[in-house]
């Protein structure tokens, strides 16, 4: 099994190139590994360093953060991001103090019970502030491992997650915990990135079943993407005699809300039909743009552009007040709706396609 030594050369390796110098390991006291354990969590060491030290003055023990207003703690989170493990912090704060005499707990299923600390932190303060055997999978690790043992999969899925786990659990050696636990984070923050991997000087190269496959880049397999339901929809430019642009403002919630749109025809209708229903105008020429794909987190918007010119431009149509002539040769600067804003730039280009038709030779 390609496991031989494995946790042997993880700790020689972090013997000679670990990370022994950051600022939470000395004093190595509990809160302090706690403290940077949570502003690990979505950052990387060299952003938390100056945020632990100016939090470690101010902040110096449990009993003065679980006293602190939460605005003061939130103040020393400013710019670290993800608010709410701050806001966990201080709540874990006061249960230390309330349930643990203000003493950070040992054992895991008190650990976990406390805001802001899953499985994997649990782990990292047990053993890092402990000396105890836990084992960890943070994101680094879960890289290193996915890797070396070419899991397929994404690491976030339970199957695939709850074999890391069982790797780690297996490969964490129960002396040295703690060293071997920063070592395989340190591995994951500077051998094994994401981008590109420094395989030459990785101490598990010579066993990762990636590297043997040549295929490193494929690990960790990357989050599905969701199949996004398809909806289709025409944007219709009508036009006017001098060539301004109809558009209409979008309702203030919902998709684009409250910006700049065109008018839109939903694409089971015709469109004569429902140019003369909805803007009161006869189509008199119209033909179709390229259609595009705008995508939002939740569906994909197949657009076809249709430019129409029709005989009786509109009468009555400004009357909402949501509606405006917008001149391309002098665009203002109200809010337009991203694709609107491309098609308004194809039209508006010279030698476009529309621009040209019109144009003497
Ligand atoms: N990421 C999470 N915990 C860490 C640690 N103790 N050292 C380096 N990176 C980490």
């Amino acid at each position: 099994m390609a496991v031989d030594n494995f946790s042997q050369r993880v700790l020689a390796w972090f013997e000679e190139h670990g990370r022994k110098d950051l600022p939470w390991q000395h004093p190595r006291d509990p809160y302090r590994i706690w403290v940077s354990e949570i502003m690990l969590q979505q950052t990387q060491v060299n952003t938390v360093i100056g945020y632990f030290q100016r939090f470690m003055q101010r902040f110096p023990d449990v009993a003065s953060l679980a006293a602190a207003e939460l605005d003061q703690v939130m103040h020393h989170w400013s710019g670290l991001g993800y608010y709410a493990r701050a806001r966990n912090l201080h709540r874990a704060a006061g249960e230390v103090m309330a349930r643990h005499q203000g003493a950070v707990p040992d054992d895991m299923d008190s650990l976990q019970s406390l805001p802001g600390i899953g499985r994997s932190t649990a782990g990292a303060i047990r053993s890092l502030a402990f000396g105890a055997y836990a084992p960890i999978l943070d994101g680094n690790v879960k890289r290193v491992l996915a890797r070396h043992f070419a899991i397929p999969g994404w690491p976030g899925s339970s199957p695939v997650q709850k074999q890391l786990w069982q790797l780690s659990e297996q490969l964490t050696p129960h002396t040295q915990t703690a060293e071997y636990n920063q070592a395989m984070m340190d591995l994951g923050a500077t051998r094994c990135v994401r981008g590109k991997p420094l395989c030459d000087t990785c101490p598990l190269a010579r066993s990762c079943q990636a590297l043997a496959q040549g295929d490193v880049a494929r690990y960790p397999a990357p989050k599905p993407k969701k199949v996004l339901p398809v909806r289709a929809t025409m944007m219709v430019i009508l036009t006017d005699a001098t060539g301004d642009i109809l558009l209409e403002q979008r309702p203030p919630s919902g998709i684009w809300g409250g910006l700049w749109s065109l008018p839109e025809c939903p694409p089971e209708r015709s469109l004569l039909a429902w140019c003369r229903e909805v803007l009161g105008c006869d189509v008199e020429q119209r033909h179709k743009l390229p259609p595009r794909r705008h995508s939002f987190s939740h569906f994909h918007l197949d657009i076809t552009p249709v430019v129409v010119a029709v005989k009786n431009p509109a009468k009555g149509l400004m009357d909402e007040g949501s509606r405006v002539w917008y001149k391309l040769s002098q665009p203002d600067d109200r809010g337009l709706a991203a694709p609107v804003s491309r098609i308004l730039g194809e039209i508006g280009r010279p030698n476009s396609e529309q621009q040209s038709k019109g144009e003497a030779p």
